[in-house]
């Protein structure tokens, strides 16, 4: 409990917020969403958010530098050193995917994201130091220093760990979801005006439908990404535009166009019966 408590204190340190706005502001201006680069960033080429996967790649690093600097003699100074050059080099493209992640946050998780961030960056620091003792023959130094910068490393990927588990940042809102295997009506006809997104239930499941002549599109109305509602979003080109975060959607297939959203929307069957619509989850 002891953790949880410290966490707890950090999300409710609203000083953090004079420096998270600004900071948050001139990422949305660096990555707006709909670019090339806010896509990669997030992921949405990977179907899968992209900052966690990087982070295996400096952590594993760093630790593998450290276990060599302990159990690897002078033969394995150098293996230890380069593996910190590969760790500082990977902290970067690492850094800049959990700021493009960040700057979707607002209030305990964003507070909590700095700090995340400045664990890290001071862990960073220790390395950049230890690397640059190593270069000057100071080892004993180097070494300590690495191993400092574990600390705070670990320190932040504990928040990291936090973030994704307890917080929900990067995971698919719609998981849980289970519409209707077998067709139900979910509203009159008359009662789905033409190009329009009109939000529906089905056993439980808010969706969201456009119709085009007899055709009827339906998809999951939560946004995969961190929840929005997608039938308050806006229609753009055979899509649907996240009202939160500009992530957009193939209203036929649910398709991730832009991100940052990584997960596709979960589609559903709809037809006009008579006068009725009706849905059914469709099998992906
Ligand atoms: S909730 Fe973030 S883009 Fe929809």
């Amino acid at each position: 409990m002891l953790m949880h408590d410290l966490v707890t204190r950090i999300e409710r340190l609203r000083v953090i917020d004079r420096v998270a706005a600004p900071l948050a502001d001139a990422a949305h201006r660096a990555l707006p969403p709909g670019t090339v680069a806010k896509d990669a960033l997030s992921g949405t080429w990977l179907g899968h958010p992209l900052h966690p996967l990087l982070t295996d790649i400096p952590i594993g690093c760093f630790t593998s530098a450290s276990i060599v600097d302990v159990v690897g003699g002078r033969r394995g100074r150098r293996s230890a050193d380069r593996l910190l050059a590969l760790g500082l080099l990977s902290a970067v493209p690492t850094a800049a995917a959990g700021l493009a992640d960040w700057s979707e946050t607002t209030g305990e998780t964003r507070r909590l994201g700095v700090v995340h961030a400045l664990a890290n960056t001071v862990g960073l620091g220790f390395y950049a130091k230890s690397y640059w003792s190593r270069k000057r023959g100071q080892r004993a130094r180097g070494v300590a220093q690495a191993l400092i910068g574990m600390g705070a490393m670990t320190a932040g990927g504990y928040l990291g760990a936090h973030l994704t588990f307890t917080k929900g940042i990067g995971v698919n809102a719609t998981f849980r979801e289970h519409g209707p295997h077998d067709w139900v009506t979910v509203l009159a006809a008359s009662g789905l005006p033409e190009d329009r997104l009109v939000r529906v239930e089905a056993d439980g499941v808010a969706l969201v439908l456009r119709r085009r002549g007899d055709r009827v599109d339906a998809l999951s109305a939560t946004c995969t990404h961190a929840g929005g509602p997608l039938d308050e979003g806006e229609l753009v080109d055979g899509c649907v535009r996240c009202p939160w975060h500009g992530s957009m959607f193939r209203l036929a297939t649910g398709e991730v166009v832009h991100g940052p959203a990584t997960a596709p929307e979960p589609a559903y069957d709809a037809r006009l019966v008579s006068d009725k619509v009706e849905v059914r989850r469709r099998e992906q």
